[in-house]
């Protein structure tokens, strides 16, 4: 296939120039793709200097190669070429052209292209850093850009033609875009979207049959068409999809190979629900709580002059909004902070409590803040006096960064078994800061509160993850929708069960059944 030898060709073609590989991860983090952003000014500026030596050197070549041919054009005027050369003074320039000329005008440079190690060495001091981005970066993006088909419910087309949710971008996707998006997708498993980006790919190439060897492209998206189809289970479309040149090698493919098990999508029970609140839809369900929004100057001293601006999102469990907590001042220098630190990207808890590990379930990068610094001081202090437990115990602020389709699926913040050994108790309430508005997508959502909530730049939604009796709440299951355009920033603070004993005292009965059935 020819897609193949070509993008073969490329990679073996990095591999060459670059030793390092990705160190990094990038789409998982607008702000690891920002640095990258730098990286590529500096990569056009390396290449512009490379060409332009270049230039001059073929510049010199060719009016080198002028004047021999000038001198001999010259030389042959005369009635035989020993003539020419008898002549002391033309016998010392022919000597002195291979001695010094071609040898330091000609050979030399061109064996030794300096601007070629010259552009090799700014590149790779470049990428020593950040590492060079493989191919997994774009099966990440390639599957944020599935992820947010799924969960907002939007076809290839849509996707493709830049208009999501009516907002029109600027960057369309032209055939070989949908085309690699759909090989990538194979590649991954996920055939029933690779089937929908193959299909919208020969749309797109069928407009333009006019393009050299657009023949080859039909047929090879063909193939792939029929390797999807077949994974699928309709083999007879698969085998009508193939002609007889290109079809042997793929034929064997399909005898040879049993279809894989093909995964059920929305496979989990809380999907639909999930999706629809991300959407900005409330479930069908009648809300009997009576939200109130107002300004509260009696919760603490500090509140007198400049009372909190509070909005109920939810009551019992509570869940409550509280704007304008940051400044954005306040904001930047919290990223002036996180910018120091290395970003990595965010895990979840294993099974067992201990390993984390990075899965698809959460796709975004984070670092881990302590309240050392003035503004992180204030942090501190505005986060203890609004939810009126103490800090002490309470973990670093964890700031996350959501890439390309970055989500967080459905959770749980409490730990319930295996809190880690440093943990004072479990995480009795969650403070989320959010950082950054969001064009797009980004929702917090509680599937099981029928709450979804637009990240509020400067804003801090808190909700308290265990019951008075420090039963955890399961009904507290919460979820970071994909983003669609935009960067999201959240900062999280949990603070921990031990040390409360004289702020939120245990209540004596458990009530914990209310939350019972609501446990995933
Ligand atoms: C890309 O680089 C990352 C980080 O170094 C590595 O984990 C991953 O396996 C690489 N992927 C490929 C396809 O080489
Ligand atoms: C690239 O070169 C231009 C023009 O020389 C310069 O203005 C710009 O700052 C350079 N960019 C970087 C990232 O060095
Ligand atoms: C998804 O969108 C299609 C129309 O494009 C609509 O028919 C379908 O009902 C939607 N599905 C969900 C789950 O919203
Ligand atoms: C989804 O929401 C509806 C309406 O609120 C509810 O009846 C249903 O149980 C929910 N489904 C799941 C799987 O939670
Ligand atoms: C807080 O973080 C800063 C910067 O990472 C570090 O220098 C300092 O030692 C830390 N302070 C504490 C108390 O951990």
């Amino acid at each position: 296939m020819l897609h193949l030898t070509w993008y073969l060709a490329c990679g073996m073609l990095l591999h060459l120039i670059f030793i390092e590989s990705a160190k990094g991860e990038f789409y998982s983090s607008i702000d690891s793709m920002q640095d990258l952003v730098k990286v590529e000014e500096n990569l056009i500026n390396a290449t512009r200097l490379y060409l332009e030596a270049q230039q001059k050197q073929l510049y010199i070549y060719s009016r080198f190669i002028q004047q021999i041919k000038q001198e001999q054009k010259s030389a042959r005027t005369l009635p035989n070429l020993d003539e020419y050369l008898e002549h002391p003074l033309h016998s010392f320039r022919f000597l002195k052209r291979f001695v010094y000329d071609w040898d330091t005008l000609i050979l030399g440079p061109i064996v030794n292209n300096n601007p070629r190690e010259e552009f090799q060495h700014s590149v790779n001091d470049l990428f020593e850093n950040l590492g060079y981005p493989n191919s997994s970066e774009v099966q990440g993006a390639v599957k944020g850009l599935a992820r947010l088909q799924k969960v907002y419910n939007l076809t290839a087309s849509h996707l493709a033609d830049g208009a999501i949710h009516g907002l029109l971008y600027e960057s369309q996707l032209d055939w070989s875009d949908c085309y690699e998006i759909g090989v990538q997708l194979f590649d991954i498993g996920d055939y029933s979207k690779s089937e929908e980006w193959l299909e919208e790919a020969l749309i797109l190439l069928e407009e333009n049959l006019e393009m050299d060897h657009s023949d080859l492209y039909v047929s090879d998206i063909r193939e792939y068409l029929a390797l999807v189809n077949f994974e699928l289970g309709h083999s007879n479309r698969a085998k009508s999809l193939l002609n007889e040149n290109s079809a042997q090698l793929t034929l064997k493919y399909l005898e040879n190979s049993r279809s894989r098990e093909i995964l059920e999508e929305g496979d989990f029970p809380w999907f639909a629900n999930y999706s629809r609140l991300c959407q900005g839809k409330r479930l069908p369900e009648k809300q009997d709580n009576i939200l109130k929004c107002y300004l509260d100057g009696k919760r603490h001293a500090f509140f007198t002059l400049a009372p909190l601006k509070v909005e109920q999102v939810h009551l019992d469990p509570d869940i409550t909004v509280y704007h304008g907590v940051l400044s954005s001042k306040q904001i930047s220098s919290i990223f002036t902070e996180s910018n120091k630190k290395e970003r990595i990207r965010s895990g979840v808890a294993g099974e067992n409590g201990e390993d984390r590990t990075v899965k698809d379930i959460r796709v975004s990068q984070q670092t881990w803040l302590n309240y050392s610094t003035p503004t992180m001081q204030y942090v501190n202090r505005i986060n203890e006096y609004i939810c009126g437990l103490t800090m002490r115990g309470a973990e670093e602020m964890q700031v996350a960064n959501y890439g390309v389709g970055g989500q967080y699926e459905p959770h749980p913040d409490y730990f319930e078994f295996d809190l880690p050994p440093d943990f004072d108790g479990d995480r009795i309430s969650t403070s989320m800061f959010y950082l950054s508005n969001v064009q797009q997508g980004g929702y917090t959502v509680f599937p099981n509160l029928n709450v979804f909530l637009p990240p509020v730049k400067g804003s801090m939604v808190l909700w308290h993850n265990l019951h008075y009796s420090l039963d955890v709440d399961a009904r507290t299951w919460h979820a970071g929708c994909p983003v669609i355009v935009g960067s999201k920033k959240i900062g999280n603070i949990w603070m921990h069960s031990g040390s409360q004993t004289f702020r939120r005292p245990c209540h004596l009965i458990s009530d914990r059944h209310k939350s019972l059935a609501y446990r995933n």
